[in-house]
């Protein structure tokens, strides 16, 4: 096995539509905990999207944030409370193309979940103030990814935000001893670990991302592909 280049071939268990339901039941049930652990959104909270919420609210503007591949949307859930926290008017919209995520996916007040692809959104003539995702990139194909920035770039009208793992030997090696104690009865550790072997390093990603696309690095073993309109909507 080699982290040397990326695994593009490796599938995913979860993605596999005749896979354990109890398993993948539990898998999303988890992810928040392994989210909280291993993908720095409180810092890209603080860092990037909260200055992005102030400058609305100053406006008089009530944020919406989309969440892309949402999953059981407990990223979304975590930047809407986040932002409710700090006082700003936020509503978010989670979307997975995978049904069995959705049905995971809990609404609450102001966050809503919807089957659907991101081009769908923009065929619609949907925008967002803020385009997030989580552990996605990673997942799609060349097409897939040219068609998600493209989506992304025009359904954010202020920023984009894909948050991805950074492919490396330190990292395969702490998320391989750090799943032990919640990957039982859950694909975690197993998808986790391919999820790290299909993602990219920097080098790799500054390569594929068109500009005005650029790589930041929220943690060691976190990737940020982040895009901001080169003429943003003029806030009033
Ligand atoms: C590893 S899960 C991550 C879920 C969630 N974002 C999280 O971090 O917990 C990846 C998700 O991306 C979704 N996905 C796969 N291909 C996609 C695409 N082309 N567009 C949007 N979502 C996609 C899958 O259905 C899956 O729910």
């Amino acid at each position: 096995m080699t982290l040397a280049v990326r695994a593009e071939h490796l599938a995913e268990r979860m993605d596999d539509p005749d896979c354990s339901e109890t398993m993948l039941r539990r898998t999303y049930e988890r992810f928040g905990l392994v989210n909280r652990a291993v993908a720095c959104w409180g810092r890209v909270y603080r860092e990037l999207i909260r200055p992005e919420l102030a400058a609305l609210e100053r406006a008089g503007h009530a944020a919406r944030i989309l969440d892309i591949g949402c999953g059981a949307g407990d990223v979304l859930h975590r930047l809407i409370a986040a932002a409710r926290r700090d006082g700003f008017a936020v509503a978010g919209v989670g979307i997975d193309p995978d049904a069995r995520a959705i049905g995971a996916a809990r609404p609450g007040p102001g966050v809503h979940f919807r089957r659907a692809y991101s081009r769908e959104l923009v065929d619609e003539g949907a925008t967002f103030d803020l385009v997030v995702s989580n552990h996605l990139l990673h997942h799609l194909g060349a097409d897939e990814f040219d068609a998600l920035l493209a989506d992304s770039a025009r359904l954010g009208e202020r920023l984009s935000v894909h948050s991805d793992i950074a492919r490396g030997r330190l990292a395969y090696a702490a998320f391989s001893l750090g799943a032990l104690p919640v990957a039982p009865g859950t694909f975690l550790r197993v998808d986790g670990l391919t999820s790290i072997r299909r993602s990219y390093t920097p080098a790799e990603l500054a390569e594929r991302l068109p500009a005005p696309w650029r790589v930041e690095r929220p943690g060691r073993f976190r990737l940020l592909a982040v895009h901001r309109p080169v003429s943003p909507r003029i806030l009033p």
